[in-house]
């Protein structure tokens, strides 16, 4: 992990590994437990994890460890829902939602969330432009997420705006299996 990554890290959040072997604490604030529902031990339980998102409080981020990459779950305010869906799509760098839920819809903020409302965003936390780890709670020129790496912003809906990230960042198969579940993979 480069330095800047583990900056993010220890900012942004508490990380927990995927394989069960201890979460490690990076931060003062307390964060959600990522409840997993298959063993560690199972194979699949790296193709597709239950994260339990019930506490995760309106303006914050819980990220998880899902196939030994970083994915942000944002649950967004209402300001920042607004400003993402006042984005005039033909201005974005990338005209295109990258969401594995939504094949070939455009990057209207609508076709970026988990849900119709808008509230949850899920997403890889890869830098779309070399791979590190964005900084999130409303970092950036565009309050949403910024890479120090080489100076990407992206917006609320995680957006690239300006910098050499040549996408949108992506977003994972994902759903709400129930109110507060949702299933990566
Ligand atoms: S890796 Fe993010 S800007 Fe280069």
């Amino acid at each position: 992990m480069s330095h800047a990554e583990d900056a993010g890290t220890r900012r942004d959040f508490l990380y927990y590994a995927t394989a069960g072997t201890g979460a490690v604490a990076a931060g003062a604030a307390i964060w959600p437990l990522v409840n997993q529902m298959n063993a560690s031990a199972d194979v699949k339980a790296l193709a597709s994890i239950y994260v339990d998102v019930s506490g995760v409080e309106t303006g914050t981020q819980l990220t998880v460890k899902w196939r030994g990459k970083p994915v942000f779950i944002r649950r967004r305010t209402p300001q920042e829902i607004e400003a993402g869906r006042a984005v005039d799509v033909s201005t974005l760098t990338d005209k295109t939602a990258e969401n594995a839920n939504k094949p070939g819809a455009d990057a209207a903020d609508q076709n970026r969330t988990l849900d119709e409302a808008g509230e949850w965003l899920v997403m890889m936390g890869v830098c779309t432009h070399l791979g590190c780890v964005p900084l999130g709670n409303g970092s950036g020129d565009f309050g949403g997420w910024f890479c120090p790496c080489h100076g990407s912003h992206y917006d609320t809906a995680g957006r690239i705006r300006k910098g050499p990230a040549p996408r949108n960042l992506d977003i994972p198969v994902a759903k709400f299996t129930d109110e507060k579940t949702i299933l990566l993979g």
